[in-house]
């Protein structure tokens, strides 16, 4: 770890940031290492088990997760393989407090590179699965929202909308 780690705000929903499609990483360096430290830093205090970092304002193709088993770091991510399915009351932190069932393939692979420029993969089923779903969808500008059911879509964009004016009172 750097010695200048930062808690950042996480970006959220109606933040344009969120629905943009995040560019490639060209070279892993410095800079790159230290966004993957604010990331995990930042993840840990919100807490959540994963961040991708569009969700602090920053459109590249960095994701970071924490299944239990200490922090990793994905850039460039590809998700190879997908199967099975699986329902998961899911959230995000860019949508605070918020829940809903989501289907979604129950096994995910993921291939990337690591902060330090190596690849590296991670498969799994259940909250792994889930997680690299999830954050390969922020770098793609696509929050859990969009893989909502049509009519549990429109109600839950409603409520947003609502309670960004405060009509939810
Ligand atoms: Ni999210």
């Amino acid at each position: 770890m750097l010695a200048s780690m930062s808690i950042f705000p996480i970006r959220t929903f109606g933040d344009p940031v969120l629905r943009s499609r995040a560019g490639e990483v060209a070279q892993i360096d410095d800079s790159i290492r230290r966004l993957v430290d604010d990331l995990i830093e930042t993840m840990r205090d919100a807490p959540g088990v994963g961040l991708a970092a569009p969700q602090i304002g920053i459109s590249k193709r960095v994701v970071v997760f924490d299944v239990g088993d200490g922090p990793k770091a994905l850039i460039n991510p590809v998700l190879l393989e997908t199967s099975g399915e699986w329902v998961f009351e899911e959230g995000c932190l860019s949508v605070p407090n918020r829940f809903w069932p989501i289907e979604r393939p129950a096994f995910a692979r993921a291939r990337g590179l690591d902060e330090f420029g190596e690849v590296v993969e991670y498969a799994g089923e259940e909250l792994l699965g889930r997680v690299l779903q999830h954050e390969i969808d922020h770098l793609e500008g696509m929050l859990l929202i969009g893989r909502l059911e049509r009519r549990v879509r429109k109600q839950a964009l409603r409520d947003l909308r609502e309670e960004a004016l405060g009509l939810d009172q």
